[in-house]
């Protein structure tokens, strides 16, 4: 202790000289021996504590507090059953030695032996902007060269943390990871509510909310990609109380990987909570090589004590900082092809839909998929998958000649592929079918007529890879990418790993290694993030991609439920929202429920009557108005449409002088409406405000008083009724500054 002790101190001297490098927060009792680590941001306080025999704990985790001298009392003011363990708030649960819960490691030693113990040895925190700070904690097993370093990357205003860990093998042979979490977070408080979510192929981020009783709870993923299908990773903690939109205390939190992925929550027999999260160790126990660190996924969480509104606007502008890629940007409206053609389309046809996008007004065309294959043409989802050559029947100038009609229509081209995966009728299996991911020994099995490539193999990676690159080579003028992943992994097998256990974690890693190889070369091209859904949407992906296609679910209906609870975790910048023929609701239904994100289409223009297409062309033209406010402002959930007849869904821009209200009718029973006053969120009460009707269907006209001008204290504290009801199912109301 001693030793470590005086490094650690003069550690924190002499790194007060070094540029961007400060231990300023990492302070000592001499008196006891303890070193206190607090990982703070503007809100939250989680903190660290050595005790004199260099075991680590988490002493508090919470509100911040003003003088962060007294998180050295917080634990005496608990008096709850004992720890027979003196490792239950461990940051870090190591298994094998005196741990008696769910461990966030565990490990066999090159020697064979399976216990670990893990002691601290130093910590260091480096500002890396006036935000942004990283906090490591190295960790040591006294009997074993075998080390763990706990990162804690803080974002100040934003109260966000990402946790992660590097696991370093010294030892003379291989150390096989068992168990290797990103995070293991200890939480006390009376009760704890888990907000989860579940779901199936269009029913995506179905909620569900329960107190979580004594024993493990488990979310978790073995679908190897569209990790999200059955249950996302994201997911939420609310203590004493269930969760609530501007009350309590409560934790958001998410694992960032496209994989398997694994959440522990475990109330112990003190009635605390222990968060373990990170890649999903089923079938992969990994292997770790004298001298390899392995860095475990980054585990992602933000807490408020003002209730989930508060917290998922952290998250939001979190996301819009600093990991969406073009966060802070803009984004291309479209019209999609899809549902309007399936597969059935040629250069005629496309040109067609070149000058309907011009028509809508609209930035950009999307080719979907079908556009390739000419062994096995890809005419419906069983062939063609995996080659990526133009179908010289449906177009036979290629590409680059679409490319070039689209620009002369005056739109932008982007287009759908799905480079991960392989139909068993396909050149690409023919060629390469031990770069398919199947057994050896045991029948093929399909979702979607697919098998998935093999990433953990480098030559696939460069295939994945080339699809994209020789798309951009032959036509550098492709504005967009729509990237698609519809299948799972079955019969997990790599004919190019030695150890099969890799498979899931090197797979994602592979997947990486592509993603990030794209934006090296092509650092700012829009790519969607596509699943046959919303299945694959997590923060790894995300840095690589500007938006995510929450569900095919396009109904405007269901979509007001979907984007509710999306957007407690993403902002709406991120969120594809198309208009279809999806759903019993009129037209200006579907195109206000896809106002609240990147707005695009999915209709047959040319099929829509005059009254519709002048709807849809005025509509682009008002979302062009609005979309800076839905893209860049805080979000403010008013009325839950789980809880109401109307729901409503608030934007405001950061300086509180503009914003949009939306509200829709979610329930058809006889004379549902608004009937009380929706109470406004994030103005200034102090500001006057005009408030107006937009987005009105041709022939239609306002039921509220169009441009009256209120007060931000009238708006929220009596609020507004937007006369929503059975002849006015969905109205946008603009709220602007009267100056
Ligand atoms: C699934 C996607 O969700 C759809 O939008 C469409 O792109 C199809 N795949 C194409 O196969």
């Amino acid at each position: 202790m001693k030793l470590s002790t005086s490094l650690h101190r003069k550690f924190t001297l002499f790194s007060k000289s070094l540029l961007f490098c400060i231990c300023a927060y990492s302070f000592q009792s001499v008196k006891a021996q303890k070193t206190t680590i607090p990982v703070e941001t503007k809100n939250t306080a989680l903190v660290l504590q050595a005790d004199k025999d260099n075991n680590l704990s988490i002493i508090y985790f919470g509100k911040k507090l003003n003088n962060s001298s007294e998180y050295g009392f917080v634990q005496s003011m608990y008096h709850q059953n004992t720890d027979y363990t003196g490792v239950a708030a461990s940051p870090y649960t190591p298994a094998g030695s005196r741990n008696l819960f769910e461990p966030a490691i565990e490990v066999t030693h090159a020697d064979g032996n399976n216990s670990l113990d893990l002691k601290f040895v130093n910590t260091n925190t480096e500002k890396i902007s006036d935000d942004v700070a990283l906090t490591s904690v190295v960790l040591k097993d006294p009997a074993y060269d075998f080390r763990v370093t706990l990162f804690y990357k803080t974002y100040f205003r934003e109260n966000v943390i990402e946790q992660w860990s590097e696991i370093k093998n010294n030892e003379k042979g291989n150390v096989v990871l068992h168990k290797f979490a990103s995070a293991d977070l200890y939480l006390q408080g009376k009760t704890f509510y888990l907000k989860q979510y579940h779901g199936d192929w269009a029913q995506e981020m179905q909620p569900e909310e329960e107190q979580i009783t004594h024993g493990i709870k488990t979310l978790d993923s073995k679908l190897g990609t569209r990790e999200s299908l059955f249950q996302p990773p994201v997911f939420m903690v609310s203590i004493n109380q269930p969760s609530n939109e501007d009350n309590g205390e409560v934790l958001l939190a998410s694992v960032e990987w496209s994989g398997n992925y694994r959440t522990d929550l475990e109330l112990d027999n003190k009635d605390n909570l222990r968060i373990i999260s990170g890649i999903n160790n089923y079938a992969s126990d990994y292997p770790l090589q004298p001298n390899k660190t392995f860095t475990t996924a980054k585990f992602l969480y933000t807490l408020s004590n003002n209730g989930t509104g508060e917290a998922s606007r952290q998250l939001q502008s979190w996301a819009r900082n600093y990991r969406i890629l073009d966060g802070n940007g803009g984004r291309l409206t479209l019209l999609n092809n899809w549902e309007s053609t399936y597969f059935d389309f040629d250069e005629a046809k496309l040109k067609q839909l070149f000058s309907d996008t011009k028509k809508l007004g609209v930035d950009l065309f999307l080719l979907d998929d079908g556009w390739f294959g000419n062994k096995y043409p890809r005419n419906s989802d069983n062939a063609g998958l995996g080659d990526w050559q133009e179908n010289k029947k449906k177009i036979p100038n290629g590409i680059a000649s679409l490319v070039k009609d689209a620009t002369a229509a005056d739109v932008k081209f982007g287009i759908w592929i799905e480079p991960e995966m392989v139909n068993p009728k396909s050149e690409l299996y023919e060629k390469h079918p031990d770069w398919v991911i199947k057994q050896p020994k045991r029948p093929e099995y399909y979702f979607r007529n697919q098998l998935e490539l093999d990433l953990s193999n480098p030559k696939v990676q460069d295939f994945v890879f080339g699809v994209v690159d020789s798309l951009f080579i032959k036509s550098p003028n492709i504005a967009y990418i729509k990237w698609d992943c519809n299948s799972v992994i079955y019969n997990a097998y790599s004919a190019h790993e030695d150890n099969q256990s890799k498979l899931y974690v090197d797979y994602v890693e592979g997947l990486y290694n592509v993603l990030k190889r794209i934006r090296a070369k092509y650092p700012k091209v829009p790519m969607m993030l596509c699943s046959g859904g919303g299945d694959r949407v997590d923060y790894a992906a995300l840095q690589y991609f500007t938006e995510y296609w929450p569900s095919d679910n396009t109904d405007p209906l269901e979509r007001v439920f979907i984007q509710w609870e999306y957007s407690y975790f993403y902002p709406a910048i991120a969120s594809a929202n198309h208009v279809t023929d999806w759903g019993k609701q009129p037209l200006k239904y579907r195109v206000d429920v896809a106002m609240m994100g990147k707005l695009g289409f999915d209709i047959p223009v040319s099929k829509l009557d005059a009254k519709d297409l002048s709807f849809c062309q005025s509509a682009v033209k008002t979302y062009d108005s609005i979309k800076n406010v839905v893209w860049h402002g805080n979000q403010y959930r008013l009325q839950s449409p789980w809880k109401n007849d109307v729901a409503s869904i608030m934007y405001v821009d950061s300086t509180a002088s503009s914003a949009v209200v939306f509200n829709y009718l979610v329930n058809n029973r006889y004379n549902s409406g608004s009937k009380l006053p929706i109470v406004l969120r994030g103005l200034d009460a102090t500001k006057k405000y005009r408030v107006r009707e937009i987005n009105l269907y041709p022939g239609t006209h306002s039921a509220i008083k169009q441009n009256e001008v209120y007060s931000g204290n009238f708006l929220m504290t009596v609020g507004l009724n937007p006369h929503a009801d059975a002849y006015r199912t969905s109205v946008i109301l603009k709220v602007e500054e009267a100056r």
